[in-house]
This record gives structure tokens, C-alpha cells and sequence, in this order.
């Protein structure tokens, strides 16, 4: 039995092949997988050799396009506890005391293609769904506090200046830099992914960021403005750029190995679940604006509310990680984005790109279908395997009772404001860069400087690079003057930079 797809059980078996019998696509038996049908000895092949056809007409059909970012990454399943009750904040099914979530957690680099090396300078995606009992929260994060830009606009062209040179096919910092001179508030992210916490030693032993703030809203409506962050109990563990060398010359997948030993073992890995909170009226309260994911809120106090414990590897990659579609528009009542403009744009481009690279219908596949019934009047579309037999196929209908829930309607927020196209006032642009430097030991702090130094040392136009040092040295005048000296930059030169 266990030889039989899915659809077996589903759709109910009639007769026919026995579990031990090949057969093609339509259910009926093969013949012989071995020999394809001849013209004779030495004739040609025929045109009703179905299974001949069929089989490489699916094998060409084999591959999907592949994430156009993330398109590397490993899967786990696993559940998640709430540990606090935090119903004054929030009535999302997923922290209602005393429940248990099924989650599905994707891990990821994001530069670098499907079959790439894990041990690469990146960040690492960090993407949870959690199946709830009102339909599916995905918090998409990374293992990075922060990102690069503030604006959704800007991604499209921070990832082609990432990605390898439409001329070279090669990854190129002349590119990238070229692009981030334009870019003062990426100062933060660049110092955190150009640090040790850019090639993480595995995935068992890296925290996870929700980045942006999003909105909690409790039964009563109230909303308050939250961060996540996963916190390892697995502690965290980086490597230097030696160490992650030396694991590449052996081996591309240690970090996915790691997992399905961890796993394999019953060693399960397990991370506690963060939030830091704040009032609405509290987002005036700092020099920066607390919506720009550029920005930790680093004085504000975090406090638990759950734990995640991962226990179970997939049976099938393809099936369960590469058709897994996770997208901050996946949320549920309780939990809402926040008016930050980079998630507002992800809302938008994660369904988006899934129904180009998955289909219209991805949500309805095994690993993306909730665990709640599906129903509305979205129908048709290429792989559509929903359940809809019902005549009425539109709403309000006075024949079909179903009908909106208030528990669904978003929080409203009063708003005063002429629609503009400006960049945010409160910029803010170096200053944290400079308190993650001095938070590095002075081993890590070496480790950030030969890390930078050798991209930024291979820019060619003298002026990207002096402006790109002045940004660091206005993170903090130590930081800045040391890379200065590893590339050999002027110091006066940077100096001058205007801001
Ligand atoms: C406007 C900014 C961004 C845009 C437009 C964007 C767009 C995308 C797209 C198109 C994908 C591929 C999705 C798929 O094919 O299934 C993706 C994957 C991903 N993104 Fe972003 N992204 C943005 C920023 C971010 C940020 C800030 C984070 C982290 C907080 C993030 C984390 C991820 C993760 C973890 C994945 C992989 C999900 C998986 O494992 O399937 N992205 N992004």
C-alpha cells in the first residue's frame, strides 16, 4: 500500500492495479518498463508507445522554475506551544492558551541558486507556517535582524545587483556595491551579513526575525505594533570565512545534513518564541521610525510567548519544500501587517510569484493547504482540485447560507495623511550599524573588517568604495578607519564624503 500516490486514498480506489502493479498516468498497467515498442529488430520506434512518450514527456516536465530568491533551502515539520497568554494583545488562534500548532518551517540562503552551497555569505531565510485553527499564519523571516532597504520598490534591483552579472553569469561586489552606494540605510544589514552571522555554522544553531513590526489586535479591536524573534535553545554558532572554506571544499549541503541527523537522533531542535511590544502612540517615541525594517527596536524589552520544536523531516522534497509557498499575506485573524512599506510590497509579490512559479491553485496542494475548510468562490484555474459542487458559485446568495465572519475584518486605523511619494523622515541611517560593531567581541570586529575588506577591496571605481567606507565610519569612526586601512582607502578622502 504504501507505493500508492496520494490520490489513491483520496479520491477512493474502484479496482484495477494491484499495489505491486507499475501503471502509467491514466491508472492502467504497464507492460514493460524495460523495452520500448519497435518497428522489428532494427525498426524504428512507435508513435503508440504511450508509456515510452509519457514517461519523457513528464521527465521533461520535471523541473518548475525555481525561487527567484531563497531557491535554496530545507524543510522541517514540527508543532509550536504558546508558553504565555497574551489575549490582551491578540486573538489569534495560535496563542490561545493551552493549544498546540502544527508548523512547517522552511529554512534558506537567498542570493544563490537551488544546488548552491549552503556554506555561502548570505542571510538565511527563516519561513514558518503555522496550520491554525482559523487557516495558516506564515511569519516569512530571516536569520538577520534587520534588511537592507526600507522600500519594497527598491528590491526588484537590490536582487539583480546581487545576483550573478546578466554578462558574467559571476556574482560581482562591483555590481552590488555599485547599487549600495545609493543605499546608506543597508550600513546595518551589510555589517551583520559581512559578520560571522552571515555564514551560520547550521540551522539548528541561528535565531529568527520577523524583521518588520506587525500588528497584534485583541478581541476588542485594540491594536499594538510587535517584532518576533526566534530565539535558539540550540545557542547560536557562526563560522569564520576559514572555517566556512574548509566545509565547502567537502561538502555543499552541511547545514541541511545537520538537520536530518539532528532529527534522525531525536536531538529535536527547539526555539523559543520573542515579542516586543508597543502602544501605537509609542511609534513617535524614537529617533528612527520603528516601521523602517532597516531598524531593531533595540530598547525595548522582549518577552516569551511560545516554543516551536521541530521533530520530522519531509518524505518528499520536491513535494513538501520545493511546492511550499509561504507569504506574509497568509494571515489570520489576531495578526495583521503593519503599515512598514517593504511588507506592505511582500504582501503583495509572495502570492504573486507563487501563482507564476506553482500555479494558481498552490494553496490547495498538501503542503500549503490549510487545516480548516477552504470555502469561497475563487474557482477554476490550471490544477484546481478543490471541492466545489455547488451550483451557487457567486455571494450573497439566499440558496447558500455561507456568509463573512466579523472575526475576519481587519482593525481601522484613523488616518489623516495626502498620499505622497517621499522617502520617511526620521532616517537614521548609521547609527545602529555602530552599536551592533561595538556589541562584536574584538575577535568577531577583526572577523567583520577581513570579511568586508575582501568584497569591498575588490571595487574597481575608486569613489563607490570611499563613499561606501564613509558609511561605515560614520556607523563608528574605529570601524570605518580600520576598513579604510584593510583596503587601502584614503582616510581623508572618506572624511570628506558629504552625508
Ligand atoms: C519588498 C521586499 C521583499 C520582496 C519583494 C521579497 C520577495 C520574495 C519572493 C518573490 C520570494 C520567493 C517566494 C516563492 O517563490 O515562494 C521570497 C522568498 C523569501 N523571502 Fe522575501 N522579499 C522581500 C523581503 C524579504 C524580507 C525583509 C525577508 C525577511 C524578513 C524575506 C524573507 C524571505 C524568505 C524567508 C523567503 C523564502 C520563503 C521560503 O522558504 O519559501 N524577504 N521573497
Amino acid at each position: 500500500m504504501k507505493y500508492l500516490p496520494l490520490f489513491a486514498f483520496t479520491i477512493g480506489l474502484i479496482g484495477g492495479a494491484n499495489a505491486e502493479t507499475l501503471t502509467r498516468d491514466n491508472g492502467a498497467p504497464v507492460g514493460d518498463n524495460q523495452n520500448a515498442q519497435t518497428a522489428g529488430e532494427n525498426g524504428g520506434n512507435l508513435l503508440q508507445d504511450v508509456q515510452l512518450i509519457q514517461k519523457l514527456q513528464r521527465f521533461a516536465r520535471e523541473r518548475i522554475p525555481e525561487r527567484v530568491v531563497h531557491a535554496r533551502g530545507t524543510g522541517v515539520h514540527g508543532e509550536f506551544v504558546p508558553t504565555a497568554d497574551i489575549s490582551n494583545l491578540t486573538r489569534a488562534a495560535v496563542f490561545a492558551p493551552g493549544s498546540k500548532t502544527p508548523v512547517f518551517v522552511r529554512f534558506s540562503t537567498v542570493i544563490h541558486s537551488k544546488g548552491s552551497p549552503e556554506t555561502l555569505r548570505d542571510p538565511r531565510g527563516f519561513a514558518t507556517k503555522f496550520y491554525t485553527e482559523e487557516g495558516n499564519w506564515d511569519l516569512v523571516g530571516n536569520n538577520l535582524p534587520v534588511f537592507f532597504i526600507r522600500d519594497a520598490i527598491k528590491f526588484p534591483d537590490m536582487v539583480h545587483s546581487l545576483k550573478p552579472s546578466p554578462v558574467t553569469n559571476q556574482q560581482d561586489p562591483n555590481r552590488f556595491f555599485d547599487f549600495f552606494r545609493h543605499v546608506p540605510e543597508a550600513t546595518h544589514m551589510l555589517s551583520w551579513v559581512y559578520s560571522d552571522y552571515g555564514t551560520p555554522a547550521n540551522l539548528r544553531q541561528m535565531d529568527g526575525w520577523g524583521v518588520h513590526a506587525y500588528k497584534l489586535v485583541n478581541e476588542k479591536g485594540e491594536v499594538h505594533y510587535v517584532k518576533f524573534h526566534w530565539k535558539s535553545r540550540q545557542g547560536i554558532n557562526n563560522l569564520t570565512a576559514e572555517e566556512a572554506t574548509e566545509i565547502q571544499a567537502k561538502d555543499f549541503s552541511h547545514a541541511t545534513s545537520d538537520m536530518y541527523t539532528a532529527i534522525e537522533k531525536g536531538d529535536f531542535p527547539q526555539w523559543d518564541l520573542y515579542i516586543k511590544v508597543l502602544n501605537p502612540a509609542q511609534l513617535e517615541d524614537f529617533n528612527y521610525n520603528p516601521l523602517d525594517a532597516t531598524k531593531m527596536w533595540l530598547d525595548v524589552p522582549e518577552t516569551q510567548v511560545g516554543t516551536m520544536t521541530l521533530n520530522r523531516m519531509p518524505t518528499n522534497f520536491f513535494q513538501e519544500t520545493e511546492q511550499s509557498a509561504f507569504a506574509p499575506a497568509n494571515t489570520i485573524p489576531g495578526i495583521e501587517p503593519s503599515e512598514d512599506r517593504l511588507l506592505q510590497g511582500r504582501v503583495f509579490s509572495y502570492s504573486d510569484t507563487q501563482m507564476y512559479r506553482l500555479g494558481t491553485n498552490h494553496q490547495q496542494l498538501p503542503i500549503n493547504r490549510p487545516r480548516v475548510v477552504v470555502q469561497n468562490w475563487n474557482q477554476d484555474g490550471a490544477g484546481n482540485y478543490g471541492q466545489q459542487t455547488s451550483e451557487v458559485n457567486y455571494q450573497p446568495s439566499r440558496i447558500d447560507a455561507r456568509k463573512e465572519d466579523s472575526k475576519g475584518l481587519y482593525s481601522s486605523k484613523p488616518l489623516t495623511a495626502s498620499t505622497q511619494q517621499k522617502a520617511i523622515e526620521k532616517k537614521l541611517p548609521f547609527a545602529q550599524a555602530g552599536v551592533f560593531y561595538r556589541g562584536l567581541s574584538p575577535k568577531e570586529r577583526q572577523n567583520l573588517i577581513e570579511n568586508l575588506a575582501g568584497d569591498l577591496g575588490k571595487v574597481r571605481d575608486d569613489n563607490t568604495k570611499h563613499i561606501m567606507l564613509s558609511y561605515f565610519y560614520r556607523a563608528d569612526r574605529d570601524y570605518g578607519e580600520r576598513l579604510t586601512k584593510a583596503v587601502g582607502g584614503d582616510l581623508d578622502q572618506v572624511r570628506k564624503v558629504e552625508p
